[in-house]
């Protein structure tokens, strides 16, 4: 299979543990040997703590975005120093750049690329560009809930979502630099137009992230640590 995926910034670089990279980096090299493997490393907290402050200086969205990327391609830089000999050379800056990188047996990592979107919708792109048989969002939720769970206690958690429907939820959440949402709206409307199925899912351990990305991903099959975003619901 080709997958592309979005690995957040938030699992990734959590307090910039090494080991963290390092684990990551095992269960990626262990993928690509079965599977051709681009990944889109977010921003997590450091672009957070970044963004926050360029507000407070001052700054407008777009100058909060470009401080965003920035961040992405500096862990973007540390998971393909993890992965030293298996990561391809360079980190792609845009989707032309990534396609080009692609070596087999090797693993293309890259970060943001333009302001108004964040590493999903980057992630989302890129599969469409290869036509890639499954967009997986690793991040810290597992899956895709009605509302906020954490505002809502009457959300409830989907198994399978259609992408019309996810829209729906994703456009009600304040678009910022640096807001948080299941997936973001712009990669919602690239995953609805290209019927891409993709998944969305808890991966905060690294070991749970190989394991279905080996296994029930590739059956597509309904996992209890996310959603599936698919049209055949
Ligand atoms: P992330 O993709 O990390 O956002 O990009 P996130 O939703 O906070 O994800 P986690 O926490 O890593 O899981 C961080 C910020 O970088 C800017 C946006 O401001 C985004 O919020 N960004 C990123 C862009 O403007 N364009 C991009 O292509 C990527």
């Amino acid at each position: 299979m080709l997958i592309v995926l979005s690995l957040g910034g938030s699992i990734l670089a959590k307090n910039l543990d090494p080991n963290r990279f390092l684990k990551y980096a095992d269960v990626l090299r262990e993928l690509s040997k079965k599977h051709t493997l681009l990944v889109v490393a977010g921003g997590g907290e450091a672009a957070r703590n970044y963004i926050d402050t360029a507000r407070a200086v001052g700054a407008d969205e777009v100058t909060c975005d470009y401080i965003g990327i920035e961040i992405t391609r500096l862990n973007a830089r540390l998971l393909a120093a993890a992965l030293g000999p298996d990561a391809c050379p360079g980190i792609p800056t845009n989707y032309l750049e990534a396609a080009k990188a692609m070596r087999p047996g090797k693993v293309v990592v890259m970060g943001g690329v333009i302001p108004g979107q964040t590493t999903d919708a980057v992630a989302a792109i890129l599969a469409e560009f290869l036509r890639a048989d499954l967009l997986a969002i690793a991040t810290s939720i597992d899956g895709v809930y009605s509302a906020d769970p954490n505002c809502d206690p009457s959300a409830v958690k989907y198994d399978k979502i259609s992408p019309e429907k996810l829209i729906n939820i994703v456009m009600a959440i304040e678009m910022k630099a640096g807001s948080k949402s299941p997936v973001d709206p712009v990669a919602a409307k690239i995953i609805e137009r290209c019927k891409l199925d993709a998944l969305v899912m808890d991966a905060r351990d690294p070991a749970v992230l190989g394991e279905v990305l080996n296994g029930e991903a590739a059956k597509k099959s309904p996992i209890s640590c996310g959603t599936w975003i698919t049209t055949k619901i």
